[in-house]
Formats: C-alpha cells, structure tokens, sequence
C-alpha cells in the first residue's frame, strides 16, 4: 500500500512546506520510492527542489498541478488533460519525484466551480501510478480550499506542522474537526499521522507554556523529536537544496529524527 501524506495546517509559515520537500527527501535518500506533489500556488517546495528556468520550461512543455486539477487554460493544443506521467519531474535532491505547481492554482476553486469531483482529482490522477511509489507527500497551501481538499480526499494520513506561539497553537483542535467533518462528507478514512512542532526557537511569548500546553493537549499526537528555528533550514530552501547538503549537522539530524518517527508512526521500515 502507497502511503500518501498530506502535509496541512490552516496557519501560513509554520514549516509546511520545509517539512514536506525534507522528509520527500529523507524519504528517498533511505531507498523509499518517493513522489513530492506541490499543492501550493506559492509553489515554494517546487522552488525549494528545483530552479526557475527549469521549472519554467517544464510548465511550458509537461504542464503542473494545475493541469492535473484542470484550472482554466490548461490543456495541451489538442485539447487533451494533461496526465500525471507528462507532469512529473524525476530524481531532484535526494532522489524524489515531484510535481511541480503554478500561480494558476490562486483561482482554480473557481476555474472548478460548478464541475463535478472537484475535490477528488487528485486521487484519480494518482490512481494509475501510486504501484510506482511507496509514498506520497502533498505540500498544502495555508487553508482548506480546493487544493488542500484533494490532498486530504487522496491522503490516508495527515500531518500538522505547528509553530509554538499562542494564534498558531489555537488552530490545531479547529483543524482536526475541519479534516474530520471533510473526510465524514466524503466517507474518507484518513489517519492523524501527527503534529510536528516546528521552527522552534522563534521568538514567541510564553513559547515554553505554548509548548507544553500543546503537548498537554495532544497527547502522544505531538512527535518527540521536534524542529529548532535555525538559519540553515531557510537557506536550503533558498538555494534549492535540502537540510542534508547543507552542513548543519544539527539541523540535519532533527530532520532526520523526524522523518524517522513519522515513518515509524505510519509503520513503514527503511
Ligand atoms: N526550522 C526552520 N528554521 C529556520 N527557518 C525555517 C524553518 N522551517 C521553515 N523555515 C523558513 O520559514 C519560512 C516559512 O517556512 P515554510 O515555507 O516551510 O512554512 P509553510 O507553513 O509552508 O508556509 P506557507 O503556509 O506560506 O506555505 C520559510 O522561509 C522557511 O525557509
Ligand atoms: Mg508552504
């Protein structure tokens, strides 16, 4: 069974998307076959992973997430959708597979309004291709809307990136109802795969009573291993590396130890 994570919170800036392209690349660097899909009309993990020029011409030529969740305006010159093989880009970083996204995605819940399986699009693009994988991680926008809806509709796990201050914190309860009356509407099983503090260190008032109130809260949910705000992880995005190449052993080894907790959670050995 191909594991599909979807990576979401409603909160912007909490580590999402360092989190996704980090472990994809964990993921691979351990032999895991592993596919990376950019959800976000941000398109910062696409960014994180690969270069502009690069991600320009592949637009151009092999189309995005968009076309896979059909915004307006793309299609090829037959007028034929784009499929998930012509979308993919191979082996970036550690060896992950990724989709890439596009700024078209802003409006596609209202390219969609009005078609039928909106939120399931996703899930049907994959279908044919997960035996090529053994797992999936979906970078999510900071909000529920169309994207984020076929990432969980797809997902059979979700993972909640949070950042130890007070308006992030309280986001948390308020999210999980959100994915579990979503996946009740749908007749969905998905699973919390767990909530992962990040950028930890942040400055933030009352940041150790946040932390232990969200542990209080939540349990054995929240991993152990958490991720500390260090000046490393938001260059690698920046230079289109991972945590792993950039020589910050610590920053290298929480990655590392939260990447191997998720996948212990999800009970998948590498
Ligand atoms: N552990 C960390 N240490 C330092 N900087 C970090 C860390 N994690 C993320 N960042 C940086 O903080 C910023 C926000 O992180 P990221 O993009 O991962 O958050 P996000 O939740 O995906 O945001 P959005 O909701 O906008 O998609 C980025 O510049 C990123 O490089
Ligand atoms: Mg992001």
């Amino acid at each position: 069974m191909t594991h599909i994570i979807a990576m979401v919170n409603l909160k912007g800036g909490v580590g999402k998307t360092a989190l996704s392209v980090n472990f994809a690349d964990y993921c691979a660097r351990n032999g895991l076959k592993t596919l990376l899909v950019d959800l976000d009309p941000q398109t910062n993990a696409t960014f994180s992973a690969m270069g502009v020029e690069e991600w320009d011409t592949h637009k151009d030529k092999n189309g995005t997430v968009a076309d896979l969740l059909g915004a307006r305006d793309h299609k090829s010159a037959d007028g034929q959708r784009k499929i998930l093989s012509d979308v993919v880009v191979k082996d970036l970083l550690g060896g992950f597979d990724l989709i890439p996204s596009h700024l078209d995605l802003f409006t596609v819940d209202l390219d969609l309004a009005g078609k039928p399986n909106r939120e399931g699009r996703l899930k049907k693009a994959l279908k044919e291709y997960l035996e090529n994988y053994d797992i999936v991680v979906c970078d999510c926008p900071p909000n529920l809307t169309i994207p984020t809806q076929n990432a969980i509709a797809a997902s059979t796990h979700y993972v909640v990136p949070v950042s130890p201050d007070f308006l992030s914190a309280i986001g948390i309860a308020l999210l999980k109802t959100r994915v579990a009356d979503f996946c009740d509407d749908l007749d969905h099983e998905i699973e919390l795969g767990g909530i992962v503090l990040s950028r930890v260190g942040r400055p933030a008032r009352k940041r150790a009573e946040t932390i232990a109130s969200i542990r209080g809260s939540f349990g054995t949910e929240v991993l152990d291993q958490q991720l500390t705000e260090r000046v490393r992880v938001a260059e690698a995005a920046e230079e289109a590396k991972s945590v792993h190449d950039m020589g910050d052993s610590s920053a290298r080894e929480e990655f590392d130890g939260v990447s191997a907790e998720l996948l212990a959670r999800f009970g998948i050995q590498v």
